[in-house]
């Protein structure tokens, strides 16, 4: 297949709206999207980005208004966290529309509806004006694709076309939140923070995992069948510390170094990323990734990133990275 290098939203829409897959840039990462009402162009997405079928892609309507294109009903706590933070980075997770594939739900009667900030991706899906799903545009388990040039490094003769711009602002995918039971329940922390979320919604609760961690009261039937697979993974192996290395002996061309301080002789490693922004480090974080590969870098030192606001979902996929 013949993947296209578009840069108008006709083109965009028109594929979408023929069956294609199309990625696009969101203000979170670059997203594949597909007619969430499509069986059949759905089950090329699976394929394209070689994703397990158990789990669920978050489906994306162009305005708030648009809402009942994917979910058959807005809860109290979705349409208080809505009005809050919508559109914007996050995910609600409600009922399904009976219209929306049970493929794009992985077989789970709830879906997940975004509507994005971003404007080109606003003016995309409603010229579409069909519910979009669209999972992270990149190749199941790699880092999430934050240029058009990591998208086609995963995705190119995989699928359709490729709007051709690179906006994205957060670099990292949305805040997921179940609003489906009596409380509901952050999935995966994104640029809405969970302190955020309970000035509007106070019961909101943090999806616990681990054998330590009891779920919340009312909460426990939830879970995100995203979680379970490996996330967000580079070819080197990638090494969580607190602090930048500091023994230069250690360190040569094989070795890669991103964070926020910076250390004598980091200089001498095959790549380095001194960000001076938390922001900038969460936006900086999977090209990262990917130029350490392109560099064919063996480890990667990467500084934890610090406990509060966009740095939490940062420390989240840090640790996904890292993880074997
Ligand atoms: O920012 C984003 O959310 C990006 C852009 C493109 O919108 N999309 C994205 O999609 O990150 P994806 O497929 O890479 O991640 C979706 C996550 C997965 O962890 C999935 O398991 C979870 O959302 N999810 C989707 N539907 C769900 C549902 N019905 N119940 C629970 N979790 C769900
Ligand atoms: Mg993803």
């Amino acid at each position: 297949m013949l993947t296209r290098r578009i840069d108008t939203v006709e083109e965009a829409a028109k594929i979408l709206r023929e069956g294609g897959l199309v990625a696009f840039p969101t203000e979170t990462v670059f997203g594949l999207g597909v007619d969430a009402t499509n069986a059949t162009a759905v089950e090329k997405l699976f394929l394209a980005k070689g994703r397990p079928s158990d789990n669920p892609l978050i489906v994306h309507v162009g305005e708030v208004g648009r809402w009942s294109q994917a979910a058959s009903e807005l809860t109290p706590a979705a349409q208080a966290l809505l009005d809050a933070f919508a559109p914007g980075p996050i995910t609600v997770v409600l009922p399904k529309q009976d219209r929306i594939c049970s493929r794009v739900s992985a077989g789970l009667k709830t879906v997940g509806l975004r509507i994005p900030h971003h404007s080109l991706t606003q003016e995309i899906l409603r010229r579409a004006d069909i519910p979009i799903a669209a999972p992270s545009a990149n190749r199941s388990g790699r880092p999430s694709g934050t240029t058009w040039q990591a998208v086609l490094e995963d995705l190119d003769g995989r699928i359709d076309a490729v709007f051709c711009e690179d906006s994205i602002r957060i670099g990292i995918e949305s805040t997921v939140i179940d609003c489906c039971g009596a409380v509901p329940v952050l999935l995966r922390p994104g640029a809405i923070t969970l302190e955020q979320i309970r000035q509007v919604v106070p019961t909101a609760q943090q999806l616990m995992t681990g054998s330590n961690t009891p779920m919340p009261a009312g909460a426990d039937q939830v879970t995100s069948p995203g979680l379970l697979h490996p996330h967000y993974q580079p070819r080197a192996k990638v090494r969580l510390v607190a602090a930048p290395p500091l023994d230069a002996n250690q360190l040569d061309q094989q070795v890669a170094y991103c964070g926020m301080e910076s250390f004598p002789g980091m200089e001498g490693l095959g790549l380095v990323a001194h960000y001076t922004s938390l922001e900038a480090f969460a936006a900086g974080f999977y090209e990262f990734l990917r130029e350490a590969d392109r560099r064919a870098i063996a480890t990667i030192f990467v500084q934890l990133a610090p406990d509060y606001g966009i740095g939490r979902a940062l420390l989240d996929r840090q640790r996904r990275a890292a993880s074997d």
